[in-house]
């Protein structure tokens, strides 16, 4: 044998290269059937989410007929910044964000499509845009109106006021494309009637005046 000449394989080495190829092709089919369920799985969750929502059947953001509690969002929030808060149940993920001109606005994060969670991006666009990584869904930042994607309605709003001491609070909802005014009457009915009064209401009581009833 010359020194260029490369010596035959022993039976045991090629058994065992077999062995180790057995194992690499064995471990990458159990890696891809994993995948595949739990990409299933994500899916299928997903699916069954939206026919869900769809069906009625699942909490849908602003379902209560009844004035939420007030809750406390953030103790200050500066343009182009957002927080996550849950609103007006412990489980429904919500989302504020201060526009660039001061504007304050409040939006259900789970998106109208299948329920995935919606984030906010500063950088999209000249106020940034509500995102739903999804589908590529978008959401108006200062309408909460579909912008693209497959989102068949607008984020349920959510109505924030912000405290003299700059703290921002969460106080009622409205259903997805529910005008301001009928969400509110429907919310501040029986809470508060000084409220619905100021609002216009329909069927609001005026309030007593001077204690007199
Ligand atoms: S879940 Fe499909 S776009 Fe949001």
């Amino acid at each position: 044998m010359s020194l260029t000449e490369q010596p035959e394989a022993e039976p045991a080495a090629e058994a065992a290269q077999e062995h180790l190829r057995d194992r690499i092709s064995a471990d990458s089919l159990t890696t891809r059937r994993d995948y595949l369920r739990i990409v299933a799985t994500v899916s299928g969750g997903l699916a069954l989410g939206g026919v869900g929502v769809a069906a009625g059947i699942l909490h849908r953001h602003g379902d209560s007929e009844n004035l939420p509690e007030t809750r406390k969002v953030a103790d200050q929030l500066l343009p182009g910044q957002s927080v996550a808060f849950r609103f007006p149940g412990d489980e429904d993920r919500a989302v504020a964000v201060r526009l660039v001109d001061g504007t304050l606005v409040g939006y259900s994060a789970v998106c109208t499509h299948l329920a995935c969670a919606v984030l906010w991006r500063a950088d999209r666009g000249p106020e940034g845009e509500l995102y739903c990584p999804c589908h590529e869904g978008v959401f108006d930042a200062r309408t909460g109106e579909v912008a693209a994607g497959p989102p068949p309605r607008p984020l349920p709003r959510i109505f924030l006021t912000e405290q003299l001491d700059g703290s921002i609070w969460a106080v009622a909802t409205a259903r997805s494309g529910e005008p301001a005014k009928d969400a509110l009457c429907r919310q501040f009915a029986d809470a508060r009637p000084d409220m619905t009064e100021r609002l216009g209401c329909p069927g609001a009581t005026p309030a007593p005046v001077n204690g007199q009833t």
